[in-house]
């Protein structure tokens, strides 16, 4: 299937980020959320970070303007019709995707390829309350979206090898790596960093270390580009929770218990930089 035009769906921190990667390499992209004013932060966004790939000889000034010229805002979920791959990109909450798949559903192409950039929910169960199971699979990009080179593709339990192999071209047009899991609960990544995020945070609640020595240590000890706790506070402790209860209820294995702490910082409120104070302090 040759796909050219892409709908995402969510400007968030991750949707912002694929539209700037689809548009950069010569996908028109219908960018769509709730809010006109979420739309025109995310677009600014997009507009600030390729001023910087410009500014640091990445990019030309030419590849800026023709991909600010193919990202499209809307608030309306039936602007997506013509897309021919469509990459929710929402709220990380099982009922909210549900909820955007079944919105979608009467407006698209039968040939629309569905995904989630889910990091961590069963893309079996998204699938299956769709009309296409086979036609629907996980795009797992990271964060920050146009710095990080990998994207986990994932394969329901009903994806096709057609949706897979149109996936992977998308992924290497993007310029980036393909790393294909299975699904079963947060895939690769988040099946391995997240257990050594909320590790730190049982180091820190044991007091084995402080906030400082324990990022140090694994910044200057292990050659991580952020310590563990600055990497949470940059994913959102919210997200961090998510995942690892995903990975509790998931694989019903005590090594999974999310820290106390951790659940006490996200009853706090204190999510990480979004809110500006998670483990440091951003005000
Ligand atoms: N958009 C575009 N470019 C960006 C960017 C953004 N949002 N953020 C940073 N950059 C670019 C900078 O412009 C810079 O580019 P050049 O190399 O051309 O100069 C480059 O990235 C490095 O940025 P900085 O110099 O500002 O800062 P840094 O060297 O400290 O790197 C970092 C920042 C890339 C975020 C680095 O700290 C890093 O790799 N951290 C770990 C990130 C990580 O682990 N992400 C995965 C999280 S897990 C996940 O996403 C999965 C999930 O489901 C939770």
């Amino acid at each position: 299937m040759d796909i050219q035009t892409i709908g995402i769906v969510g400007a968030g921190q991750m949707g912002n980020g694929i539209a700037h990667v689809m548009a950069l390499a010569g996908y028109d992209v219908m960018l769509t959320d709730i809010s006109e004013e979420a739309l025109k932060a995310a677009v600014a966004l997009v507009e600030g970070n390729m001023a910087r790939q410009v500014g640091r000889g990445k990019i030309s000034e030419a590849d800026m303007t023709a991909a600010m010229g193919r990202i499209a805002t809307t608030t309306t979920l039936t602007d997506l019709g013509p897309s021919d791959l469509i990459i929710e990109a929402a709220t990380e909450r099982e009922t909210v995707k549900q909820a955007i798949f079944e919105d979608l559903l009467p407006h698209i192409k039968p040939e629309t390829i569905l995904t989630s950039n889910t990091s961590s929910i069963s893309i079996t169960r998204l699938a299956s309350r769709t009309d296409r199971p086979e036609r629907f699979m996980g795009f797992h990009f990271m964060n920050p979206v146009p710095v990080m080179q990998l994207v986990e593709l994932i394969r329901g339990i009903a994806t096709n090898e057609e949706t897979f192999s149109a996936c992977k071209a998308v992924v290497d047009k993007l310029g980036k790596t393909a790393a294909s899991a299975e699904d079963f609960p947060a895939f690769i990544v988040n099946r391995i960093l997240m257990p050594m995020i909320n590790e730190a945070v049982y180091t820190l609640y044991e007091g084995v270390g402080n906030v400082q020595s324990i990022d140090s240590s694994m910044k200057l000890g292990a050659n991580h580009p952020m310590g563990p706790l600055e990497l949470a506070d940059f994913i959102g402790l919210d997200t961090c929770l998510a995942i690892m209860n995903v990975l509790h209820d998931g694989l019903a294995d005590t090594k999974y218990r999310p820290c106390p702490l951790l659940t006490k910082y996200v009853e706090a409120g204190w999510l990480g930089r979004k809110t500006q104070r998670g483990f440091y302090d951003y005000r």
